[in-house]
Order: C-alpha cells, then structure tokens, then sequence
C-alpha cells in the first residue's frame, strides 16, 4: 500500500514537472503568444495570412539587426511598443497587415526573454529563401 502512495506521487511529480517544462518552451509560448499571427511555415492560401510568417519576419531583423543581443533588445521593445518609425519590415507589408498591435498585457517581458533568442537561433531555418509570392518579402 506504501509503495503504491510512493509510486503514485512519484509519478504524479513527474508528470507535473513535465507538463510545467513544455509549458514554458519556447517553443509552447512560441506557439500560445505568437503563431495564431506568425504562422512557421508558408500556408498554401497566402490571402489568410494576418502577419508575416516568422521565417520572413527573422529574416528581415537579422538584415537590420545581425548581432542577436541588439535583436533581441529590438524585438523585445517592437512587442511590446510598435511603431511605423521603428519598424524593420518594409512598408508594404505594414501597408497590407497593419502595424502589430501592442501585446502589452498579453506577454510578459519574462517569457519574451524566453521566446526571442529561441526565435532567434530557429528562423528562418536553413535553407530558406524568402517568401516567394507573399509581396514584401
Ligand atoms: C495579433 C497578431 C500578432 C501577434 C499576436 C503577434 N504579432 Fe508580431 N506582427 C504582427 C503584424 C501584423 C506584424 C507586421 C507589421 C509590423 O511590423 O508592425 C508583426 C511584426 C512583428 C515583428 C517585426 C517588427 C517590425 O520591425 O516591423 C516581430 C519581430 C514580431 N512581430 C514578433 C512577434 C512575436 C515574438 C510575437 C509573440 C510574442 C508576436 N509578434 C505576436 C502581428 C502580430
């Protein structure tokens, strides 16, 4: 009976811990903050996009921005204060989505330390060579 209680938390420990970690992947708060406007891959009906793809977007703020800290710094203060003047995508592409509303409220600036280097060293993936006919890419 004992050990069956020790199993059980044991287990209950595990399972609780794991499903804290992949909460806060980056990859999950990635996907919760950020990918229902980003998606990371090209979609096949380019007119449903609402932002631009991740991958095109990292792109464009590695041309701008090459050294990851000042990216980061970058990205970090654009979440959470866009504005036109500061904008590293073309004005097109604002022309067509708008500017990113303000996710002030809606990220913290905790789980940006953990989504944008992850964002940084992932996009876009080798390989990638532009959006092709998404225009502003
Ligand atoms: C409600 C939709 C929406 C959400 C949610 C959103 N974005 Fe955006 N984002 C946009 C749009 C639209 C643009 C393009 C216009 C612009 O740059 O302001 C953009 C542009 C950007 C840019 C380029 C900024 C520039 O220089 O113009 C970055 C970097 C970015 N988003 C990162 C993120 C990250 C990281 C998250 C998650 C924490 C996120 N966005 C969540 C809509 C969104």
């Amino acid at each position: 009976m004992k050990k069956i209680t020790i199993i059980t938390t044991i287990s209950l420990m595990l399972t609780s811990s794991l499903v804290a970690n992949s909460q806060n992947s980056p990859e999950e708060l990635f996907k919760t903050k950020c990918v229902s406007c980003h998606l990371t891959f090209k979609p096949s009906i380019l007119s449903t996009l609402v932002a631009p793809p991740i991958m095109g977007v990292m792109r464009h703020v590695k041309m701008s921005y090459p050294n990851k800290d000042k990216a980061i710094a970058f990205m970090k203060d654009y979440i959470l204060n866009p504005s036109q003047d500061k904008s590293i995508c073309k004005p097109q592409k604002i022309k067509r989505f708008g500017l990113m509303p303000s996710q002030k409220g809606l990220v913290t600036e905790k789980e940006l330390d953990i989504i944008l280097p992850w964002i940084y060293d992932n996009f876009p993936p080798k390989g990638f060579k532009g959006m092709g006919r998404v225009r502003g890419y």
